[in-house]
């Protein structure tokens, strides 16, 4: 049976990680789990080993924050021992963090396959780290597992093989199903005295909104004249915690600390709205059926706009207030992509258990040394 390494560093990466990891133990396969550290505070990792039911990490890697070169750097010194040591037959890498990038290309030049989940994904924005990572992840996996039929497209147009590109669904899907009954019980929306289907939920946190002041000050801005209409709560994001403190926010939007998940699956379930530019929630609001904003220029998951309730409104005042304004006067459609059905993991896993290995082309196979 199979040797697993399958890693997480960010908040996104452990809701991903874990039906992987159900679905290969389920068959059998034996799984290490990787915590590299770069999301390490209680309420950015803790609480979500808890709310998923994730086991502690068997190896913590403890890289922290730092630069783009310093944390990918750090993720990749301490992840090569560890895979010299349990030499896996495959590491699973998911989503598009820095600590995806730095141990698919350490797994890529070990011995093991290297499994990639959410492959294919493109905002064909290179101001995005996170369009570096995609792109060069991919580059360097064996397995190119897609969540999406735009993502194999990309895939296909980009020249990899058919016997790489597996279209298994969405794995975030997978762990919003398993818990959503959890999070609807909870008591998080009495707690913050809201009214299911009477507010607006709010996340940012791409450095493209948040880093610079003036930009993230319009946008609390547009945010203050939505809440004359509609109560709005906002969980804040690290990244953006530092920069709200240099701002006056107005008074009719509610900062909170970042939710676990199952507090936060119960507030996109109950909001008339959600207004964001994270990448997982403009999925999680199409399969819940939640109108979702999306307050960025494009969007590397463009089947969440032509399959869900996703609309690209970028930054303007006018458009998103609009927007907001007919959406919650008027409502979305619901739909939702094929496959987002809860069983990505056990796809994954099927392929992983069950498939013959599919290597990358590696110099040794072309006679070289
Ligand atoms: C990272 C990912 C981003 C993902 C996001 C999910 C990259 C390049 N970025 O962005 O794609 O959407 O995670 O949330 O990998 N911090 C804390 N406590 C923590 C973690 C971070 O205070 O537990 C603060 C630190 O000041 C840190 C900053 O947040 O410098 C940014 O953290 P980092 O992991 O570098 O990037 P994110 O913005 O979280
Ligand atoms: N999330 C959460 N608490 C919050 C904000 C987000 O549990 O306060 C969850 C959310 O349900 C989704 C994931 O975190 O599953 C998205 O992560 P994030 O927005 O940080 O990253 P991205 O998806 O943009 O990479």
């Amino acid at each position: 049976m199979i040797h697993a390494i399958c890693v997480a560093g960010a908040r996104p990466n452990l809701i991903k990680i874990k039906p992987v990891i159900d679905g290969l133990e389920s068959l059998g396969a034996k799984t290490t789990f990787v915590h590299t550290g770069q999301h390490y505070d209680e309420a950015m990792s803790g609480v979500f080993l808890h709310d998923l039911g994730l086991r502690q990490p068997d190896r913590s890697l403890g890289v922290g924050s730092g630069t783009h070169a310093e944390q990918t750097a750090r993720v990749m010194v301490a992840f090569e021992p560890v895979v010299d040591e349990l030499r896996p037959d495959v590491v699973v890498v998911v989503g598009d963090v820095n600590s995806t990038l730095g141990c698919a290309l350490v797994a890529a030049k070990s011995g093991a396959m290297v499994a990639h989940v959410e492959a294919g994904l493109r905002s064909r924005d290179w101001s995005m780290p996170e369009e570096v990572n995609r792109v060069v992840t991919d580059r360097v996996s064996d397995y190119l597992f897609a969540p999406s039929a735009d993502a194999v497209a990309n895939l296909q147009a980009e020249g990899y093989r058919a016997d790489q590109i597996h279209l298994v669904g969405n794995v975030m899907v997978d762990s919003l199903l398993t818990n959503l009954d959890k999070a609807i019980g909870h008591d998080t929306l009495a707690r913050l005295g809201l009214r299911a289907g009477h507010y607006a939920l709010v996340t940012l946190h791409r450095p493209a909104n948040v880093d610079d002041l003036g930009v993230l000050g319009h946008l609390i801005d547009i945010l203050g004249c939505l809440a004359e209409d509609i109560p709005v709560v906002f969980p804040v994001h690290p990244r953006t915690r530092a920069r709200l403190e240099d701002l006056a926010v107005p008074a009719a939007v509610t900062l909170v600390e970042p939710c676990g998940y199952l507090d936060f699956v119960a507030l996109e379930h109950g909001a008339a709205l959600v207004l964001t530019d994270s990448g997982g929630i403009q999925e999680e609001t199409t399969v819940l059926g939640v109108p979702c904003l999306t307050l960025r220029d494009n969007t590397e998951r463009p089947i969440t706009v032509t399959e869900g309730t996703n609309q690209v409104v970028g930054r303007s005042p006018e458009r998103v207030l609009t927007a907001a304004r007919n959406v919650l006067s008027n409502g979305w459609p619901k739909r939702c992509p094929a496959l987002w059905d809860g069983r990505a993991g056990a796809r994954i896993a099927d392929v992983l258990v069950g498939g013959v290995p599919q290597r990358r082309l590696r110099p040794s196979d072309l006679g070289a040394g």
